[in-house]
């Protein structure tokens, strides 16, 4: 941990295994942030009730979350791993972000507008204040750089407006001088595999909730349950990787490559060019099957030492706690509200 550096943080929602997806786009590249910045990432627990889930499967994603974060490489040492519910101050800030965003904002955002169709009249509202939410993590820890997936960007923006809006508006610090309240937080999204495609549809974003079998390759799949999905992959009518402009569905199985094996995406193109899309299928799935191997291993040991994950998420709560609290207590005097 780094105190007084750039501050990072991030999240993954704890519902269901982590898939693909979440690790390519999102906690990869939280990895080379953690010698260098003050690193915070948790489990958002409060975000994944925003639809229905089975108690005992949030308790059990919940760690299994935690896990996934250290066996991908967050080591706990150099970066504070928390559970967002266990940390009052994120729903306590959310509803004061709440009340300095407009409907009109939130009905623009696009993850609203597309999750809210499978709910037909009954959408949750969570759904639809989800977002501040997310801003409200943000900014209670003075974030200056969020890496996510290029679905999140949108959020990112809310999180910047919110920050900005209410800089504006509560100018006066606690102790009498002008001070900005929130840091305006950027995005960091990757340059290669920020959106990984369904392998079923390579016009939908890879996602938890796809109901399509082999849409979605989880970290705890089988070595041959991905070997099965990528080999089914759907791609298109054409039968060679072309030079130029291949379609959605090859270009996914590309990036996926190459954000497995950190090569630059031309780099694994160039391997493939007039070759059959065979070939692809085939190394992309072993290569994805080499590098999940020893992170499924890793994830099942940590489960099974509930002590350990128990004790880290523990400290974790306590880090985030007191750091929370102070900045809350500032938004509280700021805004009026009186004995913070
Ligand atoms: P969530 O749980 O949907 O996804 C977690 C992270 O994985 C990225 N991601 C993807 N990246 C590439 N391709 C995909 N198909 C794909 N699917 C998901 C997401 O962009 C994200 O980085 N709202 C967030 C969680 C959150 C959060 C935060 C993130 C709550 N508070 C504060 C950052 C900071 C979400 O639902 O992510």
């Amino acid at each position: 941990m780094n105190p007084g550096k750039k501050v990072v943080l991030s999240a993954v929602q704890p519902t269901n295994s982590a898939h693909i997806g979440n690790y390519l786009g999102a906690i990869k590249n939280w990895i080379p942030y953690l010698d260098l910045y003050d690193c915070l990432f948790f489990a958002v627990d409060l975000h994944s009730i925003t639809v229905s889930q089975d108690p005992e499967e949030l308790r059990e994603n919940t760690f299994r979350s935690i896990a996934t974060y250290i066996a991908c490489g967050i080591d706990p040492a150099r970066a504070t791993l928390f559970v967002q519910s266990q940390v009052p101050a994120h729903a306590e800030l959310a509803w004061v972000l709440t009340c300095a965003s407009s409907m009109g904002e939130l009905s623009r955002m696009t993850q609203y507008k597309d999750k809210s169709q499978r709910h037909g009249a009954h959408i949750p509202t969570g759904l639809f204040t989800y977002p501040v939410l997310m801003a409200a993590d943000i900014l209670l820890y003075g974030t200056h750089l969020v890496p996510v997936g290029e679905d999140q960007k949108q959020h990112l923006e809310l999180a910047r407006d919110l920050a900005e809006r209410m800089n504006h508006r509560y100018p006066k610090d606690s102790l009498g001088g002008e001070s900005p309240l929130f840091q305006v937080p950027e995005p960091m999204i990757g340059k290669v595999a920020a959106r990984v495609m369904s392998l079923q549809d390579p016009s939908l974003k890879m996602s938890k909730s796809d109901p399509s079998p082999g849409a979605c390759v989880f970290l705890n799949d089988s070595d041959k349950e991905i070997e099965k999905k990528f080999k089914r992959a759907v791609t298109d009518s054409g039968s060679e990787v072309p030079a130029e402009n291949p379609s959605p569905g090859i270009q996914n199985l590309l990036q996926i490559q190459a954000s497995f094996l950190d090569e630059p995406y031309d780099q694994v193109l160039a391997r493939y060019v007039g070759k059959q899309y065979g070939y692809l299928k085939v190394d992309t799935a072993a290569v994805a099957v080499e590098k999940i191997r020893p992170i499924r291993s890793e994830i099942e040991k940590l489960l099974g030492d509930r002590k350990y994950l128990t004790k880290i998420i523990n400290e974790g709560r306590l880090a985030a706690l007191s750091r929370s609290e102070k900045v809350r207590n500032e938004v509280y005097k700021r805004i009026g509200f009186i004995g913070h």
